[in-house]
């Protein structure tokens, strides 16, 4: 599914969307260069799944934790990680193993000590705004991107 986002208004509608079509456990690459609107896309579901609070880029912590009523949403920024064996070396797999939502920047840093994922989200540079290209990694992605077509604004609605 590829759909437009010519603004940031548009970047965060489409995590707002993604919020009401996630399911616990659910692990989701966010791929793109730097600025390409990753970190936006997760303030999007945050705020969708109601999070009123701040936003931190996880980018020198690796991870940043929220609790939103009974769902744990784990936001990792691998973009700092030198070598994937720092990935274990912080101990980083063990906030996979539970039921959280996983929202992943710079997955390709942890190497093949990651696992796939359930879906990719890949955002690159259109005009002044982005495009966002998803793909599901399996049938939980398949269920999630299904969701997510019924939840989609008609404002980025993809053409089917
Ligand atoms: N669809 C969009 N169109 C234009 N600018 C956007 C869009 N989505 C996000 N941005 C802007 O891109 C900049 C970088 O976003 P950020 O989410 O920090 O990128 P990343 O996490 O990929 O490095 C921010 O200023 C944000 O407002
Ligand atoms: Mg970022």
């Amino acid at each position: 599914m590829s759909l437009d986002l010519p603004d940031e208004a548009a970047t965060l509608a489409l995590g707002a969307a993604l919020a009401r079509a996630l399911h616990p456990g659910l692990t989701i690459r966010l791929e793109g260069e730097l600025g390409s609107g990753k970190t936006t896309l997760v303030r999007g579901v945050l705020r969708g799944l109601g999070w009123t609070g701040k936003v931190k880029s996880p980018t020198f912590t690796f991870v940043e934790l929220y609790v939103i009523s009974n769902l744990k949403l784990h936001h990792f920024d691998f973009y700092r990680l030198e070598q994937a064996e720092e990935y274990l070396d912080a101990g980083l797999d063990e906030y996979f193993q539970g039921d959280a939502v996983c929202l992943v920047e710079w997955p390709d840093r942890a190497g093949e000590y990651l696992a796939p994922g359930d879906l990719r989200v890949s955002l690159s540079p259109l005009g002044e705004g982005r495009r966002a290209v998803l793909a599901a990694l399996g049938d939980k992605g398949q269920a999630c991107l299904s969701a997510l077509r019924h939840c989609l604004p008609r404002s980025i609605a993809a053409p089917s």
